[in-house]
């Protein structure tokens, strides 16, 4: 049986570096060749994760923000216009781009239509288990529908196999990792899944890693993650956890015992499911509420920050360098006890 690993299984080897500042560093990535990100950072289409707001705000730090399709089509397409509206009117900056999810049943053709016709360059196929004959006859219909100048991204899948089928069928991106996110409980339900990391590693030893860019998503709890995830070939990430409570969020702020919070819960959670379709078919996911973390412009700083400091220690000056020279090691239980902080007592 082959051996699978994931992020706290493993560490980056630092190596000489001759960068003297990290400003040297250049995080842009390629979405496709008419589309570049400079931070390499996905918002993921979650009610409690991405709306108008938080898609703007995604567009002008250089990432990109999918907006949830929990919603009717009309609905979408209004809240899409309106971050494309605030994405090209705010500061002038050349960074407008701005996706949505769509499904692959019922609507979604309509939904498709009439976010292109609000402004969306992106359109992700957002179903939990991608690698599914459903998901290639909704990529076919989606390009005819939608044409080729809007980039599709679909997912998600688990395995190479998975992202050459997706890539085959006509994906211009493909998001990576099955049951490993934060608010998941797919393994937990189903017993199927597989750990996050090698799903990237698997994924990225295909002949189409370089022209379908790979996006791990999920199981991402820090820059250190999103470093490791680009070291083992991911082009992007794409966070909920990670952005959740902030104020950007589409996410109600409530007081608990005196305390400002926010809702983060999976799509595939009761609470979601029953606000979103009124009713529950298999639970795969969770509901919790997280501190009110101010806004995701200082979560985004902080995370590139990590991630320079993350490529200087191996001494890349960009995401493909740093791919070429990264170099894992695997830690055993002990070292990942290291490798948190370990003090007996924090002040
Ligand atoms: P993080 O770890 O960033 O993960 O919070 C976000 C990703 O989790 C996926 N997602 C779900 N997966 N049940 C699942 O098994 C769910 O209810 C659910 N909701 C979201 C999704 O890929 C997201 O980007």
């Amino acid at each position: 049986m082959k051996t699978a690993l994931t992020y706290d299984d493993v560490l980056l080897v630092p190596r000489y570096s001759d960068i003297e500042s990290r400003s040297e560093i250049v995080l842009d990535s390629d979405l496709d060749n008419r589309r570049t990100l400079t931070l390499p950072i996905i918002s993921s289409p979650m009610d409690t994760v991405t709306g108008d707001v938080m898609a703007s705000t995604m567009a002008l730090s250089g990432g990109l923000g999918i907006i949830h399709r929990y919603n009717t089509p009309d609905e979408q397409a209004t809240i899409l216009a309106i971050s494309k509206r605030i994405a090209n009117t705010i500061r002038g900056k050349d960074a407008n781009l701005v996706g949505a999810a769509i499904g692959v049943s019922g609507d979604y053709l309509d939904r498709a239509r009439k976010l292109v016709k609000a402004g969306a360059d992106i359109i992700c196929i957002d179903i939990a288990h991608g690698h599914h004959i459903l998901m290639q006859k909704a990529i076919r219909d989606v390009r005819t529908v939608v044409g080729t100048g809007i980039h599709i991204m679909a997912g998600n899948v688990a395995t190479k196999e998975g992202y050459e089928d997706l890539s085959r069928w006509g994906a211009d991106s493909v998001r990576c990792n099955v049951g490993g996110g934060s608010i998941c409980s797919t393994r937990i339900q189903a017993g199927s899944g597989y750990p996050g990391l090698q799903t990237l590693f698997d994924c990225s030893s295909s002949d189409f890693s370089g022209r379908v860019p790979i996006i791990a998503d999920g199981g991402i709890r820090n820059s250190g993650d999103i470093v490791k995830a680009l070291a083992a070939g991911a082009d992007f990430v794409m966070l909920g956890s990670l952005l959740s409570g902030t104020e950007e969020t589409p996410s109600d702020t409530i007081e608990v015992g005196g305390e400002t919070r926010k809702v983060y819960r999976g799509m595939a959670s009761r609470e979601a499911q029953l606000a979103w379709r009124g009713k529950t078919s298999s639970l795969e996911g969770v509901a919790t509420t997280v501190a009110h973390k101010g806004s995701v412009e200082h979560t985004l700083s902080d995370l590139e920050r990590g991630i320079r400091s993350g490529l200087s220690y191996s001494g890349a000056r960009t995401i493909e360098d740093f791919q070429t020279v990264a170099e894992f090691v695997r830690q055993t239980r002990a070292g990942t006890v290291e490798s948190g902080t370990h003090i007996m007592r924090v002040l």
